[in-house]
């Protein structure tokens, strides 16, 4: 670990805000996350901030310590995304693993700490930041619902049917590899391109997930689907722990049908070897598995959500241009030359198309808009989450004139996301 310029601010009352300087200071932070956190996940902590290829940044590990003695007393963490937007490449910083210690909460710390989170998305050209967190609190700092979490269906295991006496094996299943790394990933970044958003994920975070990061209380174990035997046609992941007392299998690759009947059956076989009572699919909902499970008669698909904030909502949309571009071309939009106004209340956003392209993004004084929009409801309408209609049923101060509408519609659908893990 080393970090040349290590951050320091004294925030007064005897207490600095600081990030990791030293493998003292590792000990130290991952000893205090598992106060807060649960002993057990001590050892998840320490092996992300020495291991993980990106989230072992030592500047975005940031906490407060007592001068005097150097307790530590708050913390929390920027995990480093890579995401794609309709194929337009983002970064966004996860803030992860927040906690104070019971004597030192309501003083402001998550606030300072979360001050200092800013700086380093603005540094790093960041331009979404999301959080798992618990509910509620986060909204304070701009963080609004906005791409699905812990989205799953339940499948009781006798609802995976064995395979008759008359059907082939058709695909079967086993333990990936460090060999299957290409054709993982290559399934992997195919998949990705069914999401409106999703993860990117490079050599070294695969190389992460299928060996350190095994350590980790998100451990995950890959599994290969062949067909016919010796061809990989997919794979899929289960979790060792986790939501629920079921077995969870929370990532998977396009698969056919016969190679998502494997799969469950591999699922059912482990639940039962592993004494786990169903199977928990968290799984975008129009994967295969999913499909199946629901046919088969699981619970319904349900989602919580990441909480996302648009720290420079022109910055982001100037990003996603080519997205927006290829949505109108593809409309009766296509062509398109005018100005599009985002009033945001408190200020303004125009979007200048000529001929189909964006050729620039204003900012400016609120009022009027084409799509008037409370400003923490931005990124569920531009992840795709909810549609302008969904959030202008909840808050009516979200809404498009008429003939603004079903241009709204065209730049900002819905649709499908999911966030796979780095780490
Ligand atoms: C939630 C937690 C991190 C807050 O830490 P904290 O240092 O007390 O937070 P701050 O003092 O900086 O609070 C910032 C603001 O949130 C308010 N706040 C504190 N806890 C809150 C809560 N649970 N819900 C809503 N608001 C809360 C504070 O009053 C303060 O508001 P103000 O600035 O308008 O006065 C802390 O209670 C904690 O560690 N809880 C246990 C672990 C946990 O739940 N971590 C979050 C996992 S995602």
């Amino acid at each position: 670990m080393s970090n040349s310029t290590p951050y320091t601010r004294d925030l007064g009352g005897g207490l600095t805000l600081r990030d990791l300087a030293s493998p003292a200071d590792v000990e130290r932070v991952a000893a205090f996350n598992a106060q807060i956190h649960g002993p057990e996940t001590e050892q998840t902590w320490a092996t992300w901030m020495r291991s993980h290829p990106y989230a072992s940044d030592p500047r975005r590990w940031l906490f407060v310590e007592e001068a005097a003695g150097g307790r530590v007393v708050a913390a929390l963490c920027q995990l480093p995304w890579r995401l794609q937007y309709d194929g337009v490449p983002l970064r966004s910083g996860e803030m992860g693993v927040v906690g104070t210690l019971e004597e030192y909460r309501g003083r402001g710390l998550q606030r300072a700490l979360a001050a200092r989170f800013d700086e380093l998305l603005r540094e790093g050209g960041f331009l979404l930041s999301h959080i798992q967190g618990i509910p509620f609190f986060y909204r304070q700092f701009g963080y609004e619902y906005a791409l699905p979490l812990e989205a799953w269906v339940r499948v009781e295991l006798y609802l995976v049917p064995e395979l008759r006496a008359d059907e082939g094996p058709g695909a079967t299943v086993r333990l990936a590899t460090l060999d299957d790394l290409p054709a993982l990933m290559r399934l992997y970044d195919h998949a990705g391109t069914t999401l409106g958003v999703g993860a990117l994920r490079d050599e070294a975070e695969w190389q992460f997930l299928m060996g350190k990061g095994l350590e980790t209380e998100v451990g995950a174990e890959t599994w290969v689907v062949e067909a016919p035997p010796g061809l990989i046609a997919g794979y899929f992941r289960t979790w060792f722990q986790g939501f629920g007392e079921g077995l969870i299998c929370g990532e998977s690759s396009l698969l056919s049908a016969d190679g998502a009947m494997a799969a469950l059956r591999h699922l059912k076989r482990l639940a039962e070897a592993r004494d786990k009572p169903y199977i928990r699919l968290n799984l975008p909902r129009d994967s295969a598995l999913v499909r199946i499970g629901l046919a088969l008669g699981g619970s319904p698909w349900e989602a919580y959500a990441w909480q996302v904030r648009i720290p420079d909502p022109a910055a982001l949309l100037r990003a996603i241009a080519p997205a927006l571009e290829g949505r109108l071309a593809a409309s009766p939009y296509a062509g398109l030359t005018r100005a599009f106004t985002i009033n945001l209340y408190r200020r303004g956003i125009t979007l200048r198309f000529e001929a189909g392209r964006l050729t620039a993004v204003e900012e400016g004084a609120g009022g009027g808009g084409d799509l008037r929009l409370p400003p923490q409801l931005l990124a569920p309408l531009l992840l795709g989450h909810r549609s302008l209609e969904e959030l202008h049923h909840l808050f009516p101060d979200a809404s498009a004139g008429r003939e603004a509408a079903p241009l709204v519609a065209t730049l900002f659908p819905r649709f499908e996301s999911f966030l796979y893990q780095p780490y």
